[in-house]
């Protein structure tokens, strides 16, 4: 186990809702663990002015409703131990000057080892970098400077580009940790509309999360398991992807927006009709992608990514379909086609790991099935904590190996701004799915036989090529 720096923690957005939902409880559930050291304290900046003791109450009141059964008093006191606030009204320029003297004094109660954490929109990273580097406060003087830029990093090639050019201005790669974590869930349900009308699904969840675990399943094994040696081949993997040209976007795309539906027997709205979205918008909610990797390993594989809102399940998953053999030698034993074999990883709701196999049943004669081997391999009692807190205690000992370096980002935003780009010119027109449904009719197109098709679930009867 790595040791963990004593650091200043500053979180930018304290009050917002990522904070809320995953920083503050992740950071409390180390606390509770006992993971972080006497010396780490958290200052939340947030354009709100409160008090002190204002910001201990917010922040109990942030906690406690997640532990019904009642919250550890101890660990909330020692926590509280470590909060401040500071506020940075906006258009308040001398705020950050009086911040650079409550972390730089030398009487600062602060550890000079920080990390700033962007919890803001997008908009505002630079601009709180710049004035961050303005009075000095990302120098590396008698400590580190460390910054935690969350997704998105940038809307297209060109927008990331600029973004890491301000970034430079003041900090280099070295210091700069870019999140890639999926949250995508929930956030149209969550009135967070007006961030996903300007994204989409391709934006939000395929450029990022989608390509980075296609980057993990298609990769050589790295040299070592030092960031740096996992992100070259990651990249590597990124940068074989055959560009899909503006014209051959219909052939490898399929976008789609959600019409009214049923989940979970209630009935829900459909995209159009969800507060804060524009009436004729066609922002897609469902985004799918067939790519190829052309490199000597995956030559001729397809690669299928979707992603959508409101769909029949709520489920991250990975199935690899294996290839029939080139001779069918059952094809007289048995009634219909081949059954393929698979390895399918579960993401979320749980992560799992699962193998299905065609075997010769026991007996006389020659006929086949499924047999499905479940490796789950989380035990009861297993600790299980959200992937936040481990990013966080990944920042304060300094391992990359779970951020994005800029050549990732910029390699993946290659692969979809030309969709991008034609998605954007063709406004007058959205397929649409029924909430509640496996995505739009239509998305078959995109699969070169038959016989292949979205793998629905990790159940044996997702493996049945159901359009719905
Ligand atoms: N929430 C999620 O589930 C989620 C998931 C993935 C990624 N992210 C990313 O995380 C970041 C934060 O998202 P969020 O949903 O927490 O947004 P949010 O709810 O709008 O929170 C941002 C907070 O920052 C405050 N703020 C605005 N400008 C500021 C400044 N210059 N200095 C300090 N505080 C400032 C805002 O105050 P006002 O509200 O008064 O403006 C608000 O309290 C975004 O980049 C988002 O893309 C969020």
């Amino acid at each position: 186990m790595k040791k963990i720096e004593p650091c200043t923690l500053v979180i930018f957005g304290a009050g917002g809702n990522l904070s809320r939902r995953k920083l503050l409880p992740a950071l409390f559930r180390l606390e509770m663990a006992k993971r972080l050291p006497d010396n780490v304290t958290i200052l939340g900046c947030d354009i709100a002015l409160r008090q002190h003791e204002e910001w201990l109450d917010w922040v109990a009141g942030v906690l406690r409703p997640i532990y019904p059964q009642g919250i550890d008093e101890a660990a909330l006191q020692r926590f509280c131990a470590r909060l401040h606030y500071f506020a940075t009204p906006l258009g308040d320029d001398a705020a950050y000057l009086r911040l650079q003297q409550l972390l730089e004094n030398e009487s600062s109660e602060f550890h000079p080892n920080v990390m700033y954490y962007m919890s803001v929109r997008p908009s505002e990273f630079p601009k709180i970098v710049e004035k961050l580097g303005g009075v000095g406060l990302l120098k590396e003087k008698n400590g580190w400077r460390r910054l935690v830029i969350e997704k998105p990093f940038g809307y297209d090639l060109l927008s990331a580009q600029t973004l890491q050019a301000s970034l430079y201005r003041h900090v280099n790669e070295p210091q700069i940790y870019r999140i890639d974590h999926y949250l995508g869930k929930g956030t149209v349900q969550k009135g967070r509309a007006d961030y996903y009308e300007g994204a989409g699904a391709l934006r939000d969840m395929i450029q990022s999360h989608l390509l980075q675990l296609l980057a993990l399943v298609a990769m050589e094994p790295p040299v070592t398991m030092s960031a740096e040696h996992l992100r070259d081949e990651k990249v590597k993997a990124l940068k074989a992807i055959r560009p899909i040209t503006q014209n051959s976007v219909h052939a490898h795309a399929f976008r789609g927006q959600y019409t009214s539906g049923t989940i979970d027997g209630v009935a829900v709205p459909g995209y159009l009709e969800e507060p804060g979205v524009a009436e004729d918008s066609t922002t897609e909610t469902y985004a799918a992608l067939k790519l190829f990797v052309d490199n000597w390993r995956w030559a001729g594989v397809p690669f299928y990514l979707r992603t959508g809102k409101r769909m029949a399940e709520t489920c991250s998953t990975i199935c690899i379909r294996f290839k029939n053999p080139p001779q069918d030698l059952l094809k007289h034993a048995r009634h219909g086609p081949p059954q393929p074999n698979w390895i399918m990883l579960g993401i979320q709701p749980n992560d799992c790991l699962k193998m299905e196999m065609q075997v010769k049943v026991p007996g006389l004669d020659l006929h086949t099935r499924t047999i499905s081997l479940d490796a789950t391999y989380r035990k009861e009692g297993d600790e299980d904590y959200d992937a936040y807190a481990g990013l966080l205690l990944d920042v304060m000992q300094g391992d990359h190996s779970l951020f994005l370096r800029i050549d990732e980002v910029e390699t993946a935003w290659r692969v979809v701004d030309p969709v991008l780009k034609v998605w954007s010119m063709e406004r007058d027109f959205i397929n649409g799915y029924q909430a509640g449904s496996w995505g739009p009719r239509g998305t078959y197109r995109l699969f070169d036989r038959d016989d292949q098709f979205w793998r629905h679930s990790l159940n044996p009867e997702g493996a049945e090529l159901q359009a719905y």
